[in-house]
């Protein structure tokens, strides 16, 4: 054998000795995929700590539900505290996607830190699953094929009360909100429905957020004299407002109605100032189907708490997940079929069963719900399958 001969089989050999070693035998067990990095972007500090608390154990206790894995991975969470700083939340969002490198984001509260948080997503293509924050335009002029949302637009709760007070007969009515996307976009889903029914908004007021001081904006309420007034608060600011409103003497001559965020995780701390309260929102705290009965027992043992309509959709946010990955088997990368499989899916959630819309948004029943006590009584449904508009989405 001539020695280039020789060479070429001693090559030939030695590369098919490297491709054995290299192929995995036909009945290896598959490797078990790396852990899902899941990063929680939420409110831990400022107004809205309670409902980013809320919204963790609600995700959480979805995941110990499912013996601690989603799709059959196991689990490992990223933490940022937002502050619900718009300010701040393309630098925190970047933490968790460039340097954590997360493989989902799940977040948040407030809708201007969600729009950065929408804009990154997009930009990245990094999954998000939104778990509270209402901002219209996540679900209509900022949708993609990767942003879901586990909770609410801004013009669903507002549009149903809107629909609510004008049958009440009211004519004139004040708003009264935080100056922000949240607090605009529900006063404008409440005007929308309420002229529509044939009343009138005589006065939009506003302040900054998250600032509580309402004593000036109180005084020009008394001195408009509404038939009514409509509202958004929530968290540490609602709590003082539903206080602030009753100690100005208003809530016995001007009724106060509100997206239901207003007393929702904030009774015990807002004592007889909520009693009578109506509300609007797509939960309530008696439901009394027994997949609601069943959530509420588990998230107290887990918790020693009520939960509210964060911690339900922390718990929807993780089910929205486990939907789209068990159809992918866990591989992630697979977002088109993930996204269709969530598409088509109908979340059995303890707020009741919803789908989401093409621009991803729930389509869902919003209920009117009155405080009794310290509970947000279910009265009826004031919206079915309320559907947000999604203006502007292009998908
Ligand atoms: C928001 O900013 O979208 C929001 C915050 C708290 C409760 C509801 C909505």
């Amino acid at each position: 054998m001539t020695p280039s001969r020789r060479n070429l089989l001693v090559r030939a050999a030695s590369t098919a000795a490297a491709l054995a070693a290299l192929a995995v035998p036909a009945t290896s067990p598959a490797q078990p995929l790396p852990k899902l990095k899941v990063g929680l972007m939420l409110p831990y500090t400022g107004t809205f700590a309670a409902l980013g608390n809320a919204i963790e154990n609600g995700f959480r206790l979805q995941i110990a539900e499912t013996g601690g894995k989603i799709a059959g991975r196991e689990v490992e969470f990223f933490k940022v505290d937002d502050e619900s700083d718009p300010s701040k939340a393309t630098d925190n969002v970047n933490k968790l996607v460039k340097r954590d490198q997360v493989d989902v984001l799940v977040g948040t509260v407030h809708s201007g830190v969600a729009m950065a948080m929408a804009k990154v997503a997009k930009d990245s293509g990094t999954l998000l699953i939104v778990p509270n924050a209402g901002a219209d335009a996540v679900t209509g002029a900022m949708c993609a094929p990767n942003i879901f949302r586990s909770s609410f637009s801004n013009w669903q709760p507002g549009y149903a009360m809107g629909e609510v007070v004008a049958k009440k007969g009211h004519k004139k009515v004040v708003t009264i909100t935080w100056k922000y996307a949240a607090g605009d976009e529900s006063v404008k889903g409440f005007k929308e429905a309420f002229e529509k029914g044939g009343g009138q908004v005589v006065k939009e007021l506003s302040l900054p957020f998250p600032n509580v001081e309402f004593q000036a904006l109180l005084t020009e309420i008394a001195a408009a004299k509404p038939d009514a007034v409509y509202t958004f608060f929530a968290g540490g600011g609602a709590v003082k407002f539903v206080k602030d409103y009753a100690a100005a003497g208003l809530k016995k001559n001007v009724p106060l109605y509100g997206a239901g965020f207003i007393t929702d995780g904030t009774l015990e701390a807002q004592g007889d100032a909520a009693d009578g309260l109506f509300t609007t929102l797509h939960y309530a705290d008696s439901l009394g189907t027994p997949r609601d009965a069943a959530f509420r027992l588990a998230y107290a043992k887990a918790y020693k708490l009520q939960p509210d309509v964060y911690a339900v959709q922390g718990y929807d946010a993780a089910q929205i997940l486990a939907t789209g990955l068990t159809a992918v088997k866990g591989d992630i990368s697979k977002k088109a079929e993930f996204a269709a499989a969530v598409e088509k899916a109908k979340i059995d959630s303890p707020r009741g069963p919803f789908s989401l819309s093409k621009a991803h948004n729930p389509v869902q029943d919003i209920y009117l719900r009155q405080v009794v006590g310290k509970e947000n009584k279910l009265v009826g449904v004031a919206s079915k399958a309320l559907t947000d508009p999604a203006r502007g989405c292009r998908m």
